[in-house]
């Protein structure tokens, strides 16, 4: 058996039959309000019941929150009944349901939000295109979505998921509160590292807390980021190993790391010694198992990740090829789908959405 088979149990128990996960990957298919649709439900099916596990698209836990049209809902009781299904269409097979929660913070807009204007840790819009100036949050307002993380949590477990991550990575609002870039607050919320990092802190504790007293057994939580930004200011891998060593002291089941590339090196001259990977999992140094991820296609590419990180987590190589796990865990590399045809799109229950994204992200691989 090699290390790919032999599967990881996590601190609170839960047990994944091998060590590859489905990274998080949104599909812009449910309902205008997040309701989970039948097209979305057959995208997992296809791909489920191979991999340990499997982490949904990001879910947003406040209607505030909403990124962009198409997202997954966690917001309301409501959303419970699809969520139920879309959790027990993951659960074949035993790979297990991980629910990734989050809210966008500034990295949406008005017209998403139906006129509402996008909050955000501070008046301070992302840099990109046409990026509105958010409103800054209020204190209490900041209370209530890190009760909305707890509610969305709760939901999760009754809707029988085995887990949820914690979507902080990809500048989404968590990251938001991280980066000095847009956290400009000098109340309890900002100022010092220590005080970007409350709302983290913060939100750890409260999902956790909601887990542990649940009472309910083998159900996990992790924590997703991305390790550095391009901003200035922003988040460099120094502030985020400040990160990583608060998270790993604390009660998660996983930390995960966001990138596109599992061999990139840090832009900070300090760490140029090793990849971003290296660093991090020295840092974690086995307090929690760490999943690595980026560009991952290939057998040597797992293992060469494995022999750092404790998971893989794949997300393009499984649109295109909904068995790639099958084939890396039976050693057929040369069976695997490397490329995506207009044709294949609606057998592989590719949405314009995500076809748009992967124009942009990898057109090399599309025909
Ligand atoms: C279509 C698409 C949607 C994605 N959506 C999410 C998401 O909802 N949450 C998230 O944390 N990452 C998301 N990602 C990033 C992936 O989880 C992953 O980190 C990235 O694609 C690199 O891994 P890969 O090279 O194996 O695809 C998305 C990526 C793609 C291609």
């Amino acid at each position: 058996m090699n290390i790919v088979e032999t599967g990881l149990t996590f601190k609170r128990g839960l047990h994944l039959k091998n060590r590859i996960v489905i990274a998080p990957m949104t599909t812009k298919m449910s309902f205008f309000d997040g309701v989970v649709t039948n097209d979305e439900i057959e995208y997992y099916g296809l791909r489920s019941g191979e991999a340990g596990a499997f982490i949904t698209a990001a879910a947003n836990v406040h209607e505030g929150g909403k990124g962009w049209d198409g997202e997954l809902g966690v917001y309301d009781d409501r959303f419970i009944p699809g969520l139920s299904k879309l959790a027990a269409t993951i659960k074949k097979n035993h790979t297990k349901a991980i629910l990734q929660i989050f809210h966008a913070g500034r990295m949406t807009d008005s017209k998403v939000l139906q006129g509402v204007q996008p909050v955000a840790p501070s008046a301070v819009a992302a840099e990109r295109p046409d990026a509105q100036t958010p409103r800054e949050l209020t204190g209490q307002e900041i209370i209530d979505i890190l009760e909305s993380f707890k509610q969305a949590t709760k939901r999760a477990i009754q809707a029988g998921f085995d887990g949820v991550e914690i979507h902080g990575a990809n500048t989404y609002l968590i990251q938001q509160f991280f980066s000095p870039h847009s956290n400009r607050r000098t109340d309890d919320w900002g100022g010092s590292l220590e005080k970007r990092f409350k709302f983290i802190n913060d939100l750890v504790d409260g999902v956790t807390e909601v887990v542990d007293q649940s009472g309910v057994k083998e159900f996990i939580v992790g924590y997703r980021f991305s390790p550095e930004e391009y901003e200035e200011p922003g988040i460099r891998l120094n502030d985020t190993l400040f990160l990583v060593e608060q998270l790993s002291n604390k009660p998660l089941d996983y930390l995960h790391l966001s990138m596109p590339n599992y061999r990139n090196h840090s832009v900070s001259d300090a760490f140029k010694d090793k990849p971003i990977l290296d660093y991090i999992k020295e840092t974690i140094n086995d307090r929690l198992p760490l999943i690595g991820v980026g560009d991952v296609r290939s057998q040597e590419d797992v293992e060469t990740i494995l022999n750092t990180a404790d998971l893989v987590a794949v997300g393009r190589s499984v649109l295109i090829d909904p068995h790639w796990t099958q084939k890396i865990l039976d050693k057929e590399d040369h069976l695997i789908r490397t490329e995506l045809s207009h044709y294949d799109r609606e057998d592989l229950r590719i949405s314009n959405g995500v076809w748009g994204f992967l124009e942009s992200m990898m057109p090399e691989r599309l025909k």
